[in-house]
């Protein structure tokens, strides 16, 4: 019952008291029930899960591909057999042409002979790829595309090329067999074998094969490790 000054529960239900009364505040909105705040929410949690995931296919992209193309190249530049070690004179330079398995894999050598020691260059400029030239005459090494040039080991000495060419593994064995022999004292039979490319930075320390274009060592280079 509603008492004569109109305090009482609401609704006349209430009991003795006639006090102000505890109202439940009215219902406050939650973040959590904001469609708009779960859509944030959500779209932010999108972006870094798109993020993550450019982030991890950066890092594995490069390595699969390396991975692969490493196999390829390890089948498609096996060994091959040039000649006999009498069609590469002591001192000079010899220009060859390899066949691989596959036409992609046919490229151009310079085998040089001096001293004892052999070493075979890839005619591939490391800038973009176009074929060198040898020069006999200033016993270097010319691209007829951007002005690339190279000494008689193949490290550069002007034009854009990043690094010095790129060269074949090479090896001397006996006529018939596998067995390895010393260039120097090898008897003229033997044969001559040309074998994997890799790419040699600006002492002519080995690294593994790289594109045109691409350094073997410095910041570049770091950006893809492996
Ligand atoms: S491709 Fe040889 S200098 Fe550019």
């Amino acid at each position: 019952m509603a008492d004569s000054q109109g305090n009482g529960s609401p609704g006349g239900t209430g009991g003795l008291y006639g006090g102000p009364r505890a109202v439940d505040p009215e219902p406050t909105h939650s973040h959590h029930d904001d469609p708009e705040h779960i859509t944030r929410t959500r779209f932010l949690s999108g972006v870094a899960v798109a993020g993550g995931a450019v982030l991890t296919a950066a890092i594995l992209v490069p390595i699969v591909g390396f991975a692969v193309t490493d196999t390829v190249k390890d089948e498609e530049f096996r060994w091959v057999d040039v000649g006999p070690l009498s069609d590469f004179p002591d001192g000079k330079t010899t220009s060859i042409a390899v066949s691989g398995p596959f036409p992609e894999s046919d490229r151009r050598a310079f085998v040089r002979r001096k001293d004892g020691a052999m070493s075979a260059i890839w005619n591939r400029c490391a800038h973009l790829g176009c074929p060198v030239e040898y020069s006999e005459a200033g016993d270097n090494y010319v691209c007829p595309c951007h002005g690339g040039a190279y000494d008689a080991e193949g490290r550069v000495t002007a034009g854009p090329p990043p690094r010095p060419l790129d060269r074949f593994d090479i090896k001397v064995v006996k006529q018939g067999t596998t067995e390895r022999l010393d260039p120097a004292t090898a008897p003229d039979d033997s044969r001559v074998l040309i074998g994997k490319p890799y790419s040699l930075d600006d002492d002519l320390k080995p690294y593994r094969l790289h594109g045109p274009g691409e350094e073997v060592t410095g910041v570049l280079a770091n950006l893809y490790p492996f």
